[in-house]
């Protein structure tokens, strides 16, 4: 059912995540009209005692960003705030639940017309260690009333578990309680334009059929930067390191869409098909094709201790077993408070059999999908350098968002992600088997760097990462093209 009473449960509701993001989207979709006012409410759960008023207040600064925001806006915030309430309870007591799913009730007895029905979607915006008992206690309470029609969902966020074994477990706990297609497991980088992107460009030009294999592609590199450190979130940091924050999920996600076969049409289930199959084709990783990095200054967090060898940089080649990209390295590299914040794809070319020009050394053909910031897809060419001598230069074919579609906003990865749960969309989740095929890869690796068997090498804040990073992608063939 598309209508009816919607109520939207965000448990967690005073945490970092939903005050920066979930509750931000939320206001975004309203604003756009995707939320009804005679349709939603939505309630913030948690374990502070706190009034709705209070919790209105809270958020108010996260909505309003902006000093001089126009009276619109501040219109706009005040009765998005009035679809709010809050019930505060512990995240293991049914009792608790059993006042919110009354809640729930209260708002669907109000809003449900004959024929209407009633969607529940409950929003885990908490850590993973409760995600079994809230878990529990949505089903044993708050589950949509059969004789009323709809549904009840569960969004879940990353870390899903530590390792392959941790995460099976969790995984087994929920699905006991749930079907698959009730669980949205949350990677925001599936929001992302570019990344939304990636199949578009690779199955609707044709241009790019015959060149995606290992016959023309030296190298793909997905690459993520931030110029920031941990920022207070070190103690949370140091138990995961950067391979599980950023790499097992948001860059590997990234890493299917580009080496996934053509799914055989794209229904979210034939899409995700693919993408297990290419990351069941992914070759044990190898000591030589792994450097980890720690920035100076990271074990300062108070909350950091001493002595900690957690990765704050990782550069990772993985190796795909199949006909398409058999020799072909995919460099997945990530890292904190380095000299910028980026995320991109860097698909280089191999070089020019018989090169007449004599022109490779300035550099090989590169098709650069930038993710963020300022979207854009940019071609590395070799064009003849305009004047009288024939001489030849590196130049670009470059599609900037901002200039091209200039007018368009582009949407939050969550806002358009919350909007896909609401809407029973599941293609920008990972499935069950997506998330064990994706720790299958990285826990062995893990495991080690776990027991101290891989050193973090230290650089410098504000520098590229170790210099042993650098090295790595050279022996894996990366050519460093001059002049862009
Ligand atoms: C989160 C990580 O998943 O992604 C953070 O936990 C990271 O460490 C963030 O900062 C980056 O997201 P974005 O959208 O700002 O690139």
């Amino acid at each position: 059912p598309e209508n009816g009473s919607l109520s939207i449960v965000v448990l967690g509701a005073s945490g970092d995540l939903a005050k920066k993001k979930t509750f931000p989207a939320l206001f975004n979709l309203y604003k756009q009209g995707f939320l009804l006012e005679n349709e939603v409410c939505i309630f913030g759960y948690a374990r502070t005692k706190i009034t709705d008023e209070e919790l209105r207040n809270r958020l108010h600064g996260y909505l309003v960003k902006d000093k001089d925001a126009s009276r619109e806006q501040l219109e706009a915030v005040s009765k998005f705030l009035h679809l709010i309430k809050y019930v505060s309870g512990a995240y293991d007591s049914e009792d608790d639940f059993r006042l919110l799913d009354k809640e729930i009730s209260k708002h669907e007895s109000l809003t449900n017309t004959a024929e209407g029905s009633s969607r529940r979607l409950f929003y885990l915006a908490l850590p993973p260690s409760v995600y079994p008992s809230v878990s529990k206690m949505i089903k044993t309470t708050c589950m949509t009333k059969s004789d009323l029609g709809g549904w009840t969902r569960i969004v879940v966020e990353k870390p899903f578990g530590k390792d392959l074994e941790s995460a099976e477990e969790l995984s087994n706990q929920i699905g006991e309680l749930f079907e698959e297609p009730q669980i949205y497991r949350i990677d925001h980088y599936l929001g992302k334009e570019l990344v939304q992107n990636m199949l578009v460009l690779r199955f609707a030009n044709r241009m790019f059929l015959p060149l995606w294999n290992r016959d023309n592609i030296a190298n793909v590199q997905i690459v993520f930067k931030e110029d920031f450190g941990t920022d207070g979130r070190g103690g949370y940091f140091d138990q995961y390191g950067i391979i599980r924050d950023i790499i097992q999920n948001h860059l590997l996600q990234i890493f299917c869409l580009v080496a996934m076969e053509k799914p055989i049409s794209v229904r979210p289930e034939h899409i995700r098909d693919e993408k297990v199959k290419v990351l069941e084709s992914v070759l044990p990783i190898k000591d030589e094709d792994i450097v980890l990095g720690q920035y100076e200054g990271y074990r300062d967090d108070p909350t950091v201790p001493d002595n900690s060898n957690t990765p704050t940089f990782a550069s990772v080649i993985l190796r795909v077993h199949n006909e398409r990209w058999e020799g072909v390295p995919f460099i997945l590299k990530a890292g904190k408070a380095l000299e910028s914040r980026k995320a991109d794809i860097r698909i280089q070319f191999k070089d020019v059999p018989g090169d007449i020009f004599k022109c490779q050394k300035q550099g090989r053909n590169e098709f650069v999908i930038r993710l963020q910031p300022s979207e854009a897809m940019y071609m590395k060419l070799t064009v003849k350098q305009p004047g009288l001598e024939m001489s030849t230069v590196q130049s670009e074919l470059d599609l900037s968002y901002r200039q091209r579609y200039n007018g368009v906003t582009i949407p939050e990865a969550y806002e358009r992600l919350i909007l896909d749960t609401i809407r029973g969309d599941q293609q920008h989740f990972v499935r069950r088997d997506e998330l064990k095929a994706s720790w299958e890869i990285f826990t062995p690796l893990l495991h080690k760097i776990d027991k101290g068997e891989f050193k973090s090498i230290p650089y410098k804040q504000g520098s590229r990462g170790p210099a042993e990073a650098d090295k790595m992608l050279e022996k894996a063939g990366y050519v460093q093209t001059h002049g862009y």
